[in-house]
């Protein structure tokens, strides 16, 4: 098993990568004190010895699966029923799901008596390299995607990659929305996914993949937690990607392949980003978006779809839309388009 560190002000967390992380950390953990599970029925479904094994004293609290449940009900049934257990300042939560549960597990261990200790325990394959590491936690409102939340850093984070052995295509591809968001940042990512297609099946590869994107990560986060600068170059093809996902109803990592397939395409246009290097790119998010492709996604709508990426403050900066694209290997920047602009540069690139 691998052991990556990611140091914060607030915590020195610890994210183990490997087949055994389960059977090496899970008792030490859960002894000693009361401890709380938060997992969606699938998941439950999936892997009851996983329960029984490690968390049959605990307090288990199975949500509905979907985006669509992250929000204020769910929020609120955790930490109603997290005070029905009885739990103190010292119990811990284990989050046991994809990004969903993760988000929402970790925003109501923020809240629980001030914040108590939480362990993520990552299944999908967007979760395991991405939304799991970093302690970014929220719930949506009023359509507005991780409009509440809260940094608030997981103690331990286990990713064993043999979860994503029960794992449908559908949510490969959508974690391989987020690694490419990483091969437009990381050479070594890059590298790894370049002529590689035929491997996105492999657990090997993708255990890689794995370790690779969360070196990355909290290499990135423990130098900029709470994404006042560096932090945002891991919103590369979000914009979009964000905008895409509110009006589409698509999943979070299917939108993000999206998002930088159309901002990727509209920085070459610009000469913001190199166009060898963007060519290059656009092939691994070709061979990512063929992984169960969608037949002709319809981006008719795109403009109302870019009202949204207005909406998001953090990306609008005096009417214009902020993007973070990739510029060259290794290298990106952020780029601005008043709003009229964005739109027509959007529907040019989603003709392509
Ligand atoms: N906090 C962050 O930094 C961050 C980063 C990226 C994304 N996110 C958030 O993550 C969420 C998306 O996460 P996701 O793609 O994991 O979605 P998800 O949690 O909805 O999981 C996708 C589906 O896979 C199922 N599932 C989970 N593990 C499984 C397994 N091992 N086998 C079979 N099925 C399994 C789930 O029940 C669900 O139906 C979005 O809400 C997004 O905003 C957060
Ligand atoms: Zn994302």
């Amino acid at each position: 098993m691998e052991l990556i560190t990611l140091k914060t002000p607030s915590m020195e967390g610890k994210i183990y990568v490997g087949e055994d992380v389960l059977a090496q950390r899970l008792p030490a953990l859960t002894s000693g004190q009361k401890n709380f599970v938060v997992t969606d029925e699938n998941v439950f479904a999936l892997y009851p010895d996983l329960f029984k094994t490690y968390f049959s004293d605990a307090k288990i609290c199975v949500l509905e699966a979907g985006e669509e449940n992250k929000n204020f009900q769910s929020l609120y049934r955790i930490l109603e029923e997290m005070t029905g257990a009885g739990l103190h300042r010292t119990s811990r939560l284990f989050a046991v799901g994809g990004g969903v549960i993760g988000d929402i597990g970790g925003l109501a261990a923020a809240l629980y008596m001030r914040g108590i200790s939480c362990v993520q325990i990552p299944t999908t394959l967007l979760a395991q390299v991405d939304s799991s590491v970093g302690g970014k936690t929220a719930v949506d409102l009023g359509g507005v995607k991780n409009v509440v939340g809260a940094f608030y850093q997981p103690q331990e984070v286990l990713v064993d990659p043999r979860f994503l052995k029960t794992l449908p295509q559908r949510e490969i591809k959508c974690g391989l929305g987020e690694i490419v968001k990483y091969a437009a940042l990381s050479d070594r990512i890059f590298d790894l996914l370049q002529g590689n297609e035929k491997r996105y099946a492999e657990l090997d590869f993708l255990t890689a993949l794995i370790t690779a994107c969360i070196e990355h990560k909290a290499r990135v986060v423990e130098r900029d937690e709470k994404e006042t600068g560096e932090r945002r170059s891991l919103n590369v093809g979000h914009t979009t990607g964000h905008a895409i996902e509110l009006s589409s109803g698509l999943s979070h990592g299917e939108s993000v392949l999206y998002g930088m397939a159309l901002e990727t395409q509209m920085a070459m246009e610009y000469g913001v980003c190199e166009k060898a290097y963007g060519e290059e790119l656009m092939k691994i998010v070709r061979s990512a978006l063929a992984v169960e492709p969608l037949s002709a996604p319809d981006f008719s709508n795109i403009a109302e779809d870019a009202k949204k990426a207005r909406s998001d403050k953090k990306n609008s900066d005096d009417g214009k839309i902020k993007m973070a694209v990739a510029k060259a290997k290794n290298e990106w920047t952020t780029f601005a388009l008043p709003y009229e602009e964005y739109v027509s540069a959007l529907v040019r690139a989603a003709r392509k």
